[in-house]
């Protein structure tokens, strides 16, 4: 059918069936339309392969209400069964049991908009504070839960957050990309991979050089919540320059009497379930 999105690493392809490519016979699925998730050509390397298979291993260990549903091929499936037998944390590329052929995954499509797009889209109907406390809200009870199983997204960022429809579930807010996720049950990221990211998102904790937790989601929501009460006009501005989200979005939430957030100490925020009782207040 058609490329929605292509990224450094993966492209997005929206299939109008399961069944619409031979060579990859999808199952599982409630919708008609599958977000396939693929590796692209020029990345199509091993780490790459197995980088995609932890991903789509975390994401299907989080899934869930709020999570965006996968749709896997039978191979897909299988691989991961085995990969959690074997204690399934291991994240480590040369510790990775079974070297997994699969270079891409299907998500089920989910009818609406991003973060994003309500942030930035001048086109879309401007969401009042209200309401979007109101989604953050739900967004921190699926992260509630995510982290409740032990698994660090690293990525809240107005492009991995959807609001809509899909499957069968009454969700309106969808948490996606686990590419970054972790399993804190594995060992502790290298230099090089800490700093992966959204560069405007990256946390504090990450940037004087610890490890990341839970409380990093936390931070994450926090910018996310000072974007929303921003002018619109603004957010752009903010977000084009170096450092300046970091550096302004506190005194955003401070005056909301919501400071703690953005902490810079991680131990400081609140967790995801009093965040969202405070974004319900
Ligand atoms: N299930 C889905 N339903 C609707 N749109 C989707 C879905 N999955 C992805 N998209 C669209 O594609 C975009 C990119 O998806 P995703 O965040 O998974 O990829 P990515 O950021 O390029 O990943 P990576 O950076 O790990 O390569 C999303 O921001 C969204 O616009
Ligand atoms: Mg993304």
């Amino acid at each position: 059918m058609s490329i929605i999105h292509q990224g450094n690493r993966t492209e997005i392809e929206l299939l109008r069936s399961l069944h619409e490519k031979e060579d990859a016979q999808l199952l599982n699925a409630r919708s008609s339309l599958v977000a396939s998730k693929r590796l692209r050509e020029f990345a199509n390397v091993k780490p790459e392969r197995r980088a995609l298979f932890v991903e789509a291993f975390l994401h299907h260990a989080a899934r869930g209400r709020g999570v965006v549903p996968l749709v896997l091929s039978e191979e897909l499936e299988i691989a991961l069964g085995e990969h959690k037998e074997r204690g399934g944390c291991s994240q480590n590329m040369n510790e990775l049991g079974t070297y997994c052929e699969v270079s891409e995954f299907g998500r089920l499509y989910i009818q609406g908009e991003t973060l994003d797009a309500y942030l930035f889209n001048k086109q879309l109907r401007a969401v009042s504070l209200p309401v979007m406390m109101g989604w953050l809200a739900e967004l921190c009870d699926v992260l509630k839960r995510v982290h409740s199983l032990k698994i660090i997204h690293r990525d809240v960022t107005p492009s991995n957050i959807l609001f809509g429809t899909g499957g069968d579930s009454d969700s309106r807010v969808w948490l996606n990309d686990f590419s970054l996720a972790r399993s804190l049950k594995s060992g502790a990221l290298k230099e090089e991979e800490l700093l992966q990211g959204t560069p405007r998102f990256l946390v504090p904790e990450v940037l004087r050089g610890e490890q990341p937790s839970s409380a990093s989601d936390i931070y994450q929501v926090g910018l996310l919540l000072a974007l929303a009460m921003m002018n619109p006009s603004q957010r752009g501005e903010i977000l084009s320059a170096p450092g300046a989200l970091r550096s302004l979005a506190p005194q955003y939430l401070k005056s909301s009497g919501l400071g703690e957030i953005l902490a810079e100490e991680p131990l400081c925020r609140p967790d995801a379930g009093e965040l969202a009782r405070l974004l319900r207040r």
